[in-house]
């Protein structure tokens, strides 16, 4: 503060010191160069507060005009700073924004194989998602139920009734019962879930079902904990032909196999009338699928009985469908030419590293599952 700009006529200083601190804001190009003209026009030695200081040497005459103006002067000065504040702090917000930004486009480097931080998808869940991809593409939905099932989503909706061998062929596992009397079960099957969807969704109905399936039973091609798909398709004119159509197609692109064999036989399942059991050529000495003289068993199907559409609220008259089921373990070892069901649940990271399936190329129609 110098003695000259307080005897300075009151209009060319302040008019001066607004274009000079206006023009030097403008050529602040960052948040420092800003704090400095902040400083320099408001902080203690500033330049205002210079002004304002200097207020009392003002003669007495001028004093209240002048106030009034360096006031003005210091309201419209903060503004500017502040404003240029902002428009700086913008400014290198956006200059982050585009210096750091990801191309989520970008493929990844791919690592060695085998290497420790190479994750794999489990040949089950892998599985599942090529399931899910092939039905998917014939327009089903994934349907979900629970584990722990009571007895009549798992066998008496069925159409299995209560002494029927049926119950002792699925080597259920049971639990204590619950205040109805009645022991739920950990499902034997997926088909439970046919009952469920069929009692909370009107037809027409397209779904399958994929999850975990428990039977006491433990050997190389049996599993206490094991995995079954069940498919679902209810609707006013659905035939066996489309029960045949569905499932051929299903295993020609699930095997990869154009001309894959595929044979339905009569079978019996209490839910399902007709039924059906499904197998597909292969060569029973060197496990080839597709060639050979022999038929391997896949999976089970059928029409779906009245007396379930009925015992889940659906009128038989109006509406029928078709039902299959399967083993996933089983079409994943004959896919990948496995001979024990064991190892799938041993997490051995030798056999886990040779069967995984990697993350980064999900199963896709069109480069064949
Ligand atoms: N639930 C049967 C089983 O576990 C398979 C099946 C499902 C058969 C649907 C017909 C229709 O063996």
């Amino acid at each position: 503060m110098n003695e000259a700009s307080v005897t300075m006529p009151a209009a060319d200083d302040l008019a001066a010191l607004r274009a000079e601190t206006e023009a030097a804001l403008a050529a602040a190009a960052d948040l420092r160069a800003w704090d400095q003209v902040r400083v320099g026009t408001l902080g203690k030695s500033g330049r205002l507060t210079g002004l304002l200081k200097g207020l009392g040497q003002v003669p007495a005459a001028q004093r209240k005009e002048r106030g009034a103006a360096l006031n003005r002067l210091k309201g419209e000065l903060e503004a500017a700073i502040e404003a240029r504040r902002a428009a700086l702090e913008e400014a290198a917000l956006d200059a982050r924004l585009a210096a750091e930004r990801l191309d989520v486009t970008l493929p990844p480097r791919p690592t060695a194989p085998g290497t420790a931080a190479d994750g794999g998808i489990h040949p089950i869940s892998r599985t599942v998602e090529e399931l899910t991809a092939i039905f998917g593409a014939m327009g089903f939905a994934v349907a979900e139920g629970p584990d722990i099932e009571s007895d009549w989503h798992n066998f008496g909706a069925l159409n299995i009734p209560e002494h029927h061998p049926a119950r002792q062929d699925h080597d259920t596992f049971y639990l204590p019962a619950g205040a109805d009397g009645r022991r739920p079960v950990l499902r034997t099957h997926t088909s439970p879930v046919q009952i469920r969807t069929m009692l909370t969704q009107a037809p027409p109905i397209r779904v399958i079902v994929p999850g975990r399936t428990y039977r006491a039973d433990h050997d190389a091609t049996h599993s206490p904990m094991f995995h079954q798909v069940e498919g679902l398709v209810i609707d006013r004119t659905i035939t066996l032909g489309h029960l045949k159509g569905c499932l051929i197609d299903f295993l020609r692109v699930f095997f990869g196999i154009a001309d894959l064999p595929v044979r339905f036989r009569a079978s019996y399942f209490p839910f399902t009338e007709p039924s059906m059991e499904v197998d597909i050529g292969w060569n029973r000495k060197s496990g080839e699928l597709g060639k050979g003289e022999d038929w391997l068993e896949i999976l089970g199907s059928g029409m779906v009985h009245p007396k379930v559409l009925a015992n889940c609220g659906i009128d038989p008259r109006e509406w029928q469908g078709f039902a299959f089921g399967m083993g996933i373990e089983r079409i994943a070892m004959l896919k990948h030419g496995m001979n024990d069901l064991r190892p799938f649940y041993d997490s051995d990271v030798r056999w886990l590293r040779h069967y995984a399936a990697d993350p980064l190329s999900p199963p896709s129609l069109a480069e064949g599952v």
